[in-house]
């Protein structure tokens, strides 16, 4: 048959898409940017969709890179990551978080989390292995444990208990499939946290059913209500966890792109190559910018975290007056209200307080089960904006009979 004779047959097979894989063709895309294509398409929109800060990054952290292009750093780093950096990040993981690592052999520089994120998954996971999810959760989590061959496994958490992830919760999923429990917290999006006392029964089962867990802190530097506990900081954990953290949240550096993952060298090394082999490094003026935020970022930070405890107090009492139940955040800058006193889905509610009051918020469908009757509000943003943004919700709340 000629190349003629079977387009004509099969046109749907000949599209483009063909070409494409049928694990990336079912994955959906993130509930999150499909919101935000309609937010951008709307005139005066009060946004507390966006998960960053609305901070710039300090100063100084900008000065830093622009005298490390200044001084001709232009090429690549170490696969590691620039030893200057690591040992930083090993001081301020000791100092911040009572954990040691061997700045050299134990801590790898990423591009943010999110690439951590996936080498630590892609490094361990063999087919059909298990990943323990507490949910709700961020985006990528579900998506990544598939893309790296995993299969994500949900556990619920649940406002009544503060959206903590209780042990027994956590057991009744695990099976001999069982290999990684992926841990948040402080939560996006709930912003709950979990304590030492809360961590040290999860520990015990980590360590009775030999999982590896993979600690995604990111939000460590925002807490309200103490300092976060590291998971690796409990006893027999570091040699079972792979810490993630990064810049982009408490220093104000998403578009920076630098993040870090600290584990036990054996394992460092097999995620090193999976870096090696697909991004090569962090980008140098970026590494040059995050030495400079954990040497001299530490006074702006408390600035930051003083300023979003001041709006999180704002929101959650403003939310609870217009009547939607609303658990207090510990940690990160989002708050999760209940909107089932409306009687609306959380994509209808989204949806229609775009459409009429010109707020974006995010669907708490977005995050995986658990989300289906709330919405994740971030306060990073201003005090002007959040204060109009709850007028509005107010007014919208009214009008849909609370
Ligand atoms: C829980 C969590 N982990 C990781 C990330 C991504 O961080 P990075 O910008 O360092 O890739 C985010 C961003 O929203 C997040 O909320």
């Amino acid at each position: 048959m000629s190349l003629a004779t079977w387009k004509k047959m099969a046109p749907a097979q000949a599209a483009p898409e063909r070409f494409v894989s049928p694990l990336i063709r079912e994955l959906p895309p993130s509930g999150i940017r499909k919101f935000f294509d309609l937010v951008a398409n709307t005139r005066g929109v009060i946004s507390l969709g966006v998960g960053e800060p609305d901070f710039v990054t300090p100063w100084h952290i900008r000065e830093a890179c622009f005298y490390s292009l200044e001084q001709g750093y232009t090429m690549y780093t170490s696969n590691f990551g620039l030893p200057e950096l690591r040992q930083e990040v090993g001081r301020y993981l000791e100092a911040g978080f009572g954990v040691r690592y061997d700045p050299l052999a134990e801590i790898i520089i990423t591009v943010g989390a999110s690439e951590a994120i996936d080498l630590a998954l892609r490094a361990v996971l063999e087919p059909g292995d298990e990943v323990l999810i507490p949910a709700p959760c961020y985006v990528s989590y579900q998506p990544c444990a598939l893309l790296a061959g995993g299969r994500p496994v949900t556990v619920p958490t649940r406002a009544e208990n503060d959206f903590k992830l209780r042990p027994a919760e956590l057991e009744a999923r695990i099976t001999p499939r069982s290999k990684v429990l992926l841990l948040s917290y402080p939560n996006n999006p709930t912003g709950a946290i979990m304590t030492r006392e809360d961590l040290l029964p999860i520990a015990r089962l980590a360590e009775r059913y030999d999982l590896l867990v993979i600690s995604d802190e990111i939000y460590a530097e925002l807490t309200y209500d103490g300092r976060h506990t590291s998971f690796a900081s409990l006893p027999g954990m570091q040699e079972r966890t792979v810490l993630i953290n990064g810049f982009s949240k408490a220093f104000a550096m998403t578009g920076w792109r630098v993040g870090y993952a600290a584990a036990p060298a054996p394992i460092i090394n097999h995620m090193l190559k999976i870096h090696q082999y697909t991004m090569l490094c962090a980008p140098i003026m970026s590494q040059k910018a995050a030495i400079e935020a954990l040497r001299h970022g530490r006074e702006e930070v408390a600035q930051m975290v003083r300023e979003y405890d001041r709006r999180r107090r704002f929101v959650v009492q403003r939310l609870r007056e217009i009547g939607l139940d609303c658990f207090e955040p510990k940690g990160a800058f989002y708050v999760f209200p209940s909107i089932a006193a409306t009687g609306m889905g959380a994509e209808e509610f989204s949806q229609a307080l775009l459409e009429e009051e010109k707020v974006a918020v995010v669907p708490g469908t977005a995050f995986g089960e658990g989300g289906e009757q709330r919405l994740r509000c971030s306060y990073a943003a201003s005090i002007n904006d959040l204060a109009e943004a709850m007028n509005r919700i107010e007014r919208f709340v009214k009008r849909h009979g609370s």
